[in-house]
């Protein structure tokens, strides 16, 4: 069990480390640690950015973004801690395009190690627009400090490149700076509890496993919908869209947990071999295919929750004719023994009705003949709903007799619920940054995960770009997306699973 004892000191530089994901996740993650007495017994955090700023100014910024986005409260003991934990933090202005900028990165850790008697990790951090990557990269790659594959690690936010191209060609400059070992390519939904219980789910129980397969899964939904649109971020979402910003990472990693083999141990070589057993066993679609096995769409003007909200055309920094998509569905095939045959259908998209990811478990129908047609008319068959957030639960639908005199079925959930435990739930952010300040990589992604990813998406990606789309925008905002998305499903005889588990199947 990590404590502050068993981590090595670590000095954490934080690149973009004024912006917003340092303000809204990471700070707040790391100010959690520390409560949590997770936080190496020596540390040091440098964020650093273009602006001047004092360290007294920069670390109010920190604090008023630990009030405002920490999942823990801020009382009074975190208010004693927190004037300790401030101590350790300060800024740095950096140009990262300037080499002579990063000379004080190894002498601040040469005074660390002078100050603390120890031999400290140091974390480089970059929370910067993908175009700054490369040359921060690049500039650590001078310092004599970054080629100890031991105190050296990299964490890289997503998205890794734009294209597998331009994913291949940054694998292949930080590899020429960096052991693999010390990369640390990070997709935040592999450090949510309820995404790593899946693999508790799947193989600490004997149960599911003899029907993990064709023979008895009829086909899979994985749903990831957002209640909000782009907010502030349109620069960003042009260069991206739906499909690079949530299908190529998210998604395909939660399909990834759902359709590995058992891992033999939980190296993390190991368990990354067998996610990427599954990107390559995915189908590739030709672009033929495209139209038959991918939806895009983009939300117009409308309004959610009585508030009247823009469409993406509008939003600040979009192209008023964007062709961008904020929504995409796709059915994809694994083409392996387990799998063979049985769809997943998996959807994203910004302004749907409600925030809800899940994965459905859809299980094929069973005989109902022994029963009296009037029995079973709201028979359906076995589903194990996975509620990834907000709701964090497991359901298992099946068959039981609704009390009475005659036999009739009916659906019912068997819940287990993640509140049931009353214990505080760490942040995807937490677990993640514990885990590189351990060396511990089993949740980040390897340099050929991240291609193999890119491989899936590609055709699809390829193929819309040639083809503009006529009906943009195409959904309203608090809808489930384009109609296009239902007729996916709905041709194979499916729909897509929308309500919240507690309310699963009473209007199917
Ligand atoms: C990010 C995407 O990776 O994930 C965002 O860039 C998206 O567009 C976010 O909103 C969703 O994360 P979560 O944890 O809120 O589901």
């Amino acid at each position: 069990m990590a404590n502050e004892e068993t981590i090595n000191d670590t000095v954490i530089f934080i690149f973009g480390g004024s912006g917003d994901l340092s303000q809204r996740k990471l700070m707040p993650a790391l100010f959690n640690l520390y409560l949590d007495n997770l936080m190496p017994k020596n540390f040091s955090i440098v964020c650093m950015g273009r602006k001047s700023m004092l360290d007294a100014s920069f670390r109010k910024t920190i604090l008023a973004g630990i009030k405002k986005f920490s999942r823990s409260k801020f009382d009074e003991t975190a208010s004693k801690k927190w004037r300790k934990f401030a101590n350790n933090v300060q800024y740095a202005i950096l140009d990262a395009g300037n080499k002579k900028s990063y000379a004080f990165i190894p002498q601040l850790i040469k005074q660390k190690e002078k100050e603390w008697n120890s031999l400290p990790s140091a974390m480089f951090y970059l929370a910067v627009a993908p175009q700054l990557v490369k040359p921060i990269a690049t500039n650590l790659g001078t310092l004599d400090f970054c080629k100890d594959c031991s105190r050296a690690r990299i964490v890289i936010e997503k998205p890794f490149g734009n294209d597998l191209q331009t994913a291949q060609e940054l694998n292949i400059l930080l590899k020429s700076i960096f052991k693999e070992k010390q990369i640390y390519r990070i997709d935040h939904y592999l450090g949510k509890e309820t995404v790593q219980n899946i693999l508790a789910l799947r193989f600490a129980n004997t149960l599911l496993e003899p029907v993990w397969n064709k023979n008895y899964i009829d086909h899979v939904q994985i749903t990831n919908a957002e209640n909000i649109g782009i907010e502030s971020r349109g620069e960003y979402y042009e260069r991206s869209g739906a499909l690079r910003d949530m299908v190529q990472n998210h998604i395909l990693q939660l399909m990834c947990m759902i359709a590995m083999e058992a891992p033999v141990n939980f190296d993390a070589n190991e368990i990354r071999n067998k996610k990427v057993d599954v990107l390559n066993a995915i189908r590739k679609i030709t672009k033929e295919d495209v139209p038959n096995m991918s939806i895009r769409g983009q939300y117009g003007p409308g309004w959610m929750k009585s508030k009247k909200v823009k469409g993406y055309r509008q939003e600040d920094n979009v192209n008023p004719h964007s062709t961008v998509e904020t929504f995409a569905a796709l059915k994809l095939y694994v083409d392996n023994w387990r799998w063979e045959g049985v769809p997943f259908y998996i959807r994203t998209g910004k302004y749907l009705q409600e925030k809800n990811t899940s994965i459905t478990i859809h299980f094929k129908r069973s005989p109902n003949f022994a029963f009296p047609s009037e029995a079973v008319e709201t028979w359906r068959s076995n589903v194990l709903t996975i509620a990834i957030q907000p709701e964090m639960d497991i359901a298992l639908r099946f068959q039981a007799k609704r009390p009475g005199s005659k036999m009739v079925l009916n659906p019912v959930n068997m819940v287990f619920s993640y509140s049931s435990y009353n214990l505080p739930q760490p942040e995807a952010y937490e677990t993640l940054l514990l885990d590189v300040m351990e060396g511990n990589a089993t949740l980040f992604m390897r340099d050929d995960q991240v291609e193999a990813a890119w491989k899936v998406v590609m055709p699809i990606l390829e193929s819309w770009q040639t083809k503009t789309p006529s009906d943009f925008p195409d959904y309203q905002p608090g809808s489930w997306g384009p109609e296009d998305s239902e007729a996916l499903i709905a041709k194979d005889g499916y729909t897509w699973i929308n309500q919240s588990i507690h309310n699963t199947f009473k209007s199917e």
